[in-house]
């Protein structure tokens, strides 16, 4: 597909924000999707709609040729995504990549990965060109402990199994690739870092990065609970327990050569992340 136009979803969140330019860079023409017009972002057409309202986003996907499927974390996220895929069908959008996640499946303890399965198991029913991009845990969930790291520790209920986390501009990088270019219709790509860390081997690259020292202390799936409970609703505490317990299991922790298939250059390692975020863990 020679320079579409795209539509990115989530266009101010983790992925989205990094995806715009990865689009600009291949030349894509980029049409930023966003709820709020004092968060419009720069240098693109901004369109505002919301996953919740059908009509806003049939009038987003107008003359749209790619559109870039990510969902916030809520609770009713795989109906706003099913929804999402059956208007780009019926609107004429001839390719969508899906942000779903490492591990998704209908049968899975964890009830995110269940609900991209789900998504991903109605997109492949609709005939529409699609993508599945499952990328593992983000390195950028790291700057939710921030504030601790800044004190010189922080703590999960991950024991000592490693994870191949991935940073998300190279989430970004993939997906650029992959709305762009041909040859993914229909596939599924595992997007992984360059090696599994355990996050002993995370807190010593932050460690190295800021030039402080930095503990990582195992906790219980309660005491993480507990810690966090002030700050999300019970379904999405319990769904990042599971997430982690899964993560313990040693269940995340494959390597995939995507990110290197796809942009042609190696996925960044944590040590990289650490580097460009020392700031944040320093409490600058
Ligand atoms: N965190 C991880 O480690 C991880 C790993 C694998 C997969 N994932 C997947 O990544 C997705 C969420 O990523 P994230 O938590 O990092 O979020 P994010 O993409 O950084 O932020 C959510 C984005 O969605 C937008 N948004 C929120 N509600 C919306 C609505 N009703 N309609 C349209 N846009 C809306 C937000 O816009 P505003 O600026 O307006 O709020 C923001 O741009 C989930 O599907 C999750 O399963 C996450």
């Amino acid at each position: 597909m020679s320079a579409p136009t795209v539509l990115v979803t989530g266009a101010t969140g983790t992925v989205g924000s990094a995806l715009i330019p990865a689009l600009q860079a291949r030349g894509a023409t980029v049409r930023a999707m966003i709820r709020n017009p004092e968060r419009s972002v720069p240098g693109v057409e901004n369109v505002l709609a919301d996953l919740g309202d059908p009509a806003s986003l049939t009038a987003a996907m107008k003359g749209v040729d790619a559109a870039f499927l990510n969902s916030p974390s809520a609770e009713d996220a795989a109906a706003l995504q099913t929804r999402f895929a059956d208007l780009a069908r019926s609107a004429g959008v001839y390719r969508l990549v899906v942000l779903s996640q490492y591990a998704a499946a209908t049968d899975s303890p964890v009830r995110f990965l269940r609900w991209h399965a789900e998504v991903e198991a109605h997109v492949e029913g609709l005939g529409i060109d699609h993508t599945f991009l499952r990328p593992n845990l983000y390195m950028q969930a790291l700057l939710g402990f921030a504030g601790a790291i800044s004190q010189g520790w922080f703590g999960a209920p991950v024991g000592d199994a490693a994870v191949s986390a991935i940073d998300t501009r190279d989430i970004a990088d993939a997906a650029a690739a992959v709305l762009t270019d041909s040859g993914h219709t229909g596939r599924t790509y595992n997007l992984t870092g360059p090696r599994a860390v355990t996050h002993a081997q995370i807190a010593a690259a932050i460690s190295a990065a800021t030039g402080k020292p930095i503990a990582y202390q195992d906790t219980t799936s309660e005491d993480f609970a507990a810690a966090l409970a002030a700050f999300m609703p019970p379904w999405q505490l319990e769904g990042l327990v599971e997430d982690y317990a899964h993560y313990a299991r040693g269940e995340a922790a494959e390597v995939s050569t995507a990110v290197a298939d796809l942009t042609g250059r190696p996925a960044r390692d944590i040590a990289d992340f650490a580097r460009d975020h020392a700031a944040a863990f320093s409490g600058n």
